[in-house]
């Protein structure tokens, strides 16, 4: 079961993030952080952007791998997770872009660009944090409802949910959401040695609880997180509302011992 933290905002999740990285990249300067888009993980980059400003953490060895990229949209445009991720990360943090990884979305690459992939990670000796949001219908990454959850690295389709929550960064004009992603599969997200899930918000609320307190099923691909040895799920008061448990992870929580980590 992951370690359920309930906090008053954004900011305050964030700062958790950041100190997590922050130690880890003080005892290993080449650390590979596993790397999210969405508004979820904003105010957790912003406060690790300031700590590493701050502390003048050395971050030239750090490297990065991307959940997911859209198939077939240029990197190069605004939209695409290779740009989201260097204006969010790469730029803020002063990593080196090319240590940072990005699935490869284009087309003609698509058969084996998964494989590719998984093999870069393991390659790189896998990932030390991963940071992950979670779509209203329980996805992480882009592993939609029904994905194995011993997936690999691979090409999925779209949701229209996905679709037409994603619509707002592209000009709100549902049609120009790409129908096809490629995505870190589950199984490939579950090696990671640390994840830490950051939802907030009432409609992030159905999503957490089926997470945390149903069944494991493909069905809600975030709920495989109650397999990893080391999942911290970080969530508002608001995105918390419909944990039947919510008391007690209050209570763990405050009275967690000083030596525990994160
Ligand atoms: C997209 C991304 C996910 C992200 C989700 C939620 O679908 N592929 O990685 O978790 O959006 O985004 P947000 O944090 O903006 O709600």
């Amino acid at each position: 079961m992951a370690e359920i933290i309930i906090v008053d905002n954004e900011d305050e999740a964030g700062e958790l993030y950041a100190r997590c990285v922050i130690d880890l990249v003080r005892n290993r300067p080449d650390a590979v952080l596993g790397l999210a888009t969405g508004s979820s993980p904003l105010a957790a980059y912003r406060h690790l952007a300031r700590h590493v400003r701050d502390e003048h953490i050395d971050v030239s060895r750090v490297r990065g791998f991307a959940l997911d990229e859209y198939a077939g949209l240029d990197p190069a445009t605004s939209q695409s997770y290779r740009s989201t991720i260097t204006r969010t990360v790469v730029q803020p943090l002063g990593l080196d872009p090319h240590l940072v990884h990005t699935p490869d979305g284009g087309t003609d690459t698509l058969a084996t660009a998964g494989r590719d992939y998984d093999r870069a990670i393991a390659d790189a000796g896998g990932v030390d944090i991963q940071i992950l949001g979670i779509g209203t219908d329980g996805h992480i990454g882009f592993n939609e409802p029904g994905s194995s959850l011993a997936s690999g690295t691979r090409i999925k389709t779209l949701a229209e949910q996905t679709r037409k929550d994603n619509a707002r960064f592209f000009d709100g004009d549902v049609d120009k959401v790409p129908t096809h992603c490629i995505t870190q599969g589950i199984g490939t997200i579950l090696k990671a040695r640390h994840l830490i899930l950051l939802a907030f918000g009432a409609g992030k609320a159905e999503a957490i609880a089926e997470t945390c307190e149903g069944g494991i099923s493909s069905f809600c691909p975030a709920s495989a997180l109650q397999l990893h040895p080391h999942a911290t799920i970080i969530v508002d008061g608001a995105a918390a509302s419909r944990l039947r448990h919510k008391d007690y992870y209050a209570y763990a929580f405050a009275h967690k011992p000083q030596w525990q980590e994160l």
